[in-house]
């Protein structure tokens, strides 16, 4: 049986245009404002999350000590410190952060202060007790844990207006102080409660207008549902069997998503005009969904977001955090990020979780995060606690302050990244391939599942995970995107559309676009109700095929077949595909559907558009699919990449940045093809690059 590349490149040669998709280049993705360097005062924002207030006075100079030998230039403060700032209503103590400033900064250390809302104190609960949020059981909350609060409470908003007032003025003259971080992973929970029933009542009313008008898009013709009151609509939760309208169920999700938006331009607002210097950012959760990021971060100044590779580990190994890098990033823009917590111990809360990473390690994962765009990396924490749920979350220190061997790991990252930082300023992540993710089709996935075996963001490394392999740097775009960037756009499953998506979807491969698509797509409209155009609805003429039948049997065995017979499984979803203009890559192998296609293409304007009607849980199925891809829309692929290694590049005019990351525990050896320069040594590396054992290489190469 031939391998699977060789049976993808003769499908390709079958299939390859006489002329390229693409004319000539096309742009790389758009220029990034917000330089993260120059607002840490020409250093790479450098940082470990601190929180003084629970240890010594007399202990924060040898802290500060201790950083500055570890070469951190930053530290992320006070965003659990609601009641330490504001020990009474209207009382404000900000004196105790004023030393500990004074003392870092001494010290050449610049702060970012969260604002504290993350934490309210007991006293505001026990004044407001409804500032918590109430389950989906109708049970409120109770002081206690964290981020617990109602976002339309107005008692906590008034709140939150006085302790965001009055931090910013207290410190909106300090030059230690260079940020706000606005609360603490915003995002949580669900809050059914009359405020948000309101809430969420007068936010359908400002989207449709009329009752009749939400009557027609949410089909409340089904089962009688049909409103003939504003205050009549629920929030979806309590029903018998747990069902809802999933057009009111992805409303909701939006209307979660802008109230949490909301709140954070609230604080922003009051941030911006009293500290208008102050840089204004958030600390974000990677492929966290519950908020679309993409819109949120409008507000900000930059994106930062938390970042803890051991959760990832066993998904997809360094390919998750990875992704959820190339989303922070691609949430703004493509703009330079920071993390604000990067993972610098084993994670804990009242118990142990996982495994301890090899010191090693943690440099590495570090520098994933500048290999994909990160110009700032705040480990969380600089010390484990000795209180509360977190005792078991390990700092760099742990609480017998002993500088062990994760402070040498940071503190080497730290020597080394000073020295890289005039490489790194002004570099960026480039990439010709964007992978589209839709808020809109990750909710409405939540709200029907589709099959057991399903899962989005699986759909989404499938592919991102073989461009990766292959070391071809990849975007994440939305749907409000620009995409005329890229040569090639993956929209995996791309559930929910609207007209407006694919009107730039038809612009973008008319223009010499590859797009590829996968199967689910095009179902639903943008209430979350079903097309009644033939599958793949608005995208059926882009893909050139209609879908009458289709399996989402997921215990049943099926296979793919290539036209030299060679063959891989199938194990997610079944799409049985009709030629209308496309033709056949791939076909299936077993049951009913045997010998009909699985994937086809079809060309379209100057591009064409892949669609894939199934899942593969075979590497060498994608890695096969994006060969294809590159050879038709003239995409360069990196060296070949063994296992447990990876490459990524940043550019500036004139100089590439090369990171070669080895995140297993043996040498391993990259044929890069070409002299290169190592950047903190200055030596030329051979072509054959050597990188050690949990370690990395940062190349130059003009
Ligand atoms: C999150 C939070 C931190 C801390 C860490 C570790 O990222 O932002 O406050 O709780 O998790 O648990």
């Amino acid at each position: 049986m031939r391998s699977w590349n060789k049976a993808w490149g003769a499908v390709a040669s079958v299939f390859m245009l006489a002329t390229p998709i693409l004319g000539g280049q096309r742009p790389s993705s758009s220029p990034r404002p917000f330089n993260l360097i120059q607002w840490n005062h020409g250093k790479f924002v450098y940082g470990a999350d601190y929180y003084p207030e629970a240890w010594p006075e007399s202990q924060w100079g040898k802290d500060a000590e201790m950083m500055q030998a570890a070469g951190i230039n930053f530290v992320r403060m006070g965003e659990f410190s609601w009641v330490k700032m504001e020990p009474e209503e209207g009382h404000f103590d900000f004196s105790w952060l004023d030393r500990a400033l004074k003392i870092l900064s001494a010290h050449g250390i610049h702060a970012v202060l969260g604002t504290p809302t993350a934490s309210p104190p007991a006293w505001l609960y026990a004044e407001y007790p409804d500032i918590a949020a109430m389950n989906a059981e109708g049970i409120r909350y109770r002081f206690g844990s964290r981020r617990n609060y109602c976002l339309h409470n107005p008692h906590f908003l008034a709140a939150t207006r006085q302790i965001v007032t009055a931090l910013a003025e207290h410190y909106k003259d300090n030059p230690a102080v260079i940020g706000f971080q606005i609360d603490n992973e915003l995002g949580n929970p669900y809050c059914y409660d009359n405020y948000c029933l309101t809430a969420f009542q007068n936010w359908c009313r400002d989207k449709y207008k009329t009752l009749d008008a939400l009557n027609r898009a949410w089909g409340t013709v089904f089962w009688g549902h049909t409103y003939t009151a504003w205050p009549q609509i629920p929030l979806p939760w309590n029903t018998l069997y747990g069902v809802h309208n999933p057009s009111l169920e992805l409303d909701y999700d939006r209307f979660f998503s802008d109230s949490t938006k909301n709140y954070l331009e609230l604080q922003a607002r009051i941030l911006r005009r009293i500290a208008p210097t102050k840089a204004i950012t958030t600390n974000e959760m990677g492929m966290f969904d519950a908020i679309d990021y993409s819109r949120l971060n409008t507000s900000l100044d930059f994106v930062a977001w938390d970042n803890y590779p051991m959760f990832d580990q066993n998904q997809s190994d360094y390919f998750g955090p990875a992704l959820a890098h190339d989303l922070m990033r691609g949430s703004k823009h493509n703009q330079n990020f920071m993390v604000m917590e990067e993972e610098a111990g084993l994670p804990g809360w009242t118990t142990f979780w996982g495994h301890q990473a090899p010191p090693g390690l943690y440099r590495v994962w570090a520098y994933q995060a500048v290999a994909h765009g990160a110009d700032g990396v705040c480990f969380f924490r600089w010390r484990t606690s000795t209180y509360g749920t977190e005792q078991y979350w390990q700092g760099i220190l742990d609480q017998d302050s002993y500088p062990n061997s994760r402070y040498h790991v940071i503190a080497r990252m730290g020597k080394e990244i000073q020295r890289l930082t005039p490489i790194l300023e002004g570099s960026h992540v480039v990439s010709q391939v964007a992978l589209l993710v839709s808020p809109d089709s990750r909710w409405a996935f939540h709200i029907q599942p589709l099959t057991r075996g399903f899962n989005y963001n699986r759909q989404l490394h499938r592919y991102y995970d073989a461009f990766r392999r292959r070391a071809v740097n990849v975007d994440v775009t939305f749907p409000q995107d620009n995409f005329s960037a890229y040569k090639v756009l993956v929209a995996p499953s791309l559930f929910v559309v609207n007209s407006e998506l694919v009107r730039k979807l038809t612009q973008f491969v008319n223009h010499g676009g590859l797009l590829i698509l996968s199967y689910r797509s095009g179902v639903k409209d943008s209430h979350n109700v079903f097309t009644t155009r033939t599958l793949p609805g608005r995208l059926a003429p882009l893909a050139g095929i209609s879908i009458h039948d289709y399996d989402p049997e997921t215990t049943q065995p099926q296979k793919i077949v290539m036209s030299d017979g060679a063959s891989y499984p199938a194990d997610v979803w079944f799409d049985i595909l009709t030629l209308l203009t496309a033709r056949v890559l791939v076909t299936y192998g077993e049951n009913f559907y045997a010998g009909q296609p699985a994937v086809t293409i079809n060309h379209y304007g100057r591009g064409a558009v892949i669609y894939v009607g199934t899942e593969s849980p075979s590497n060498r199925f994608y890695d096969g699919l994006v060969k294809l891809a590159a050879r038709r829309a003239g995409l360069t692929f990196g060296p070949k990449l063994p296992t447990g290694i990876e490459m990524a590049t940043r550019q500036k005019p004139g100089e590439k940045i090369i990171f070669l990351l080895n995140y297993t525990g043996k040498p391993q050896s990259v044929e890069l093809g070409t002299a290169t320069r190592n950047a903190l040594t200055g030596q030329t590396e051979p072509v054959n690059v050597a990188i050690p054992p949990y370690d990395l290489r940062v190349l130059t190469q003009r």
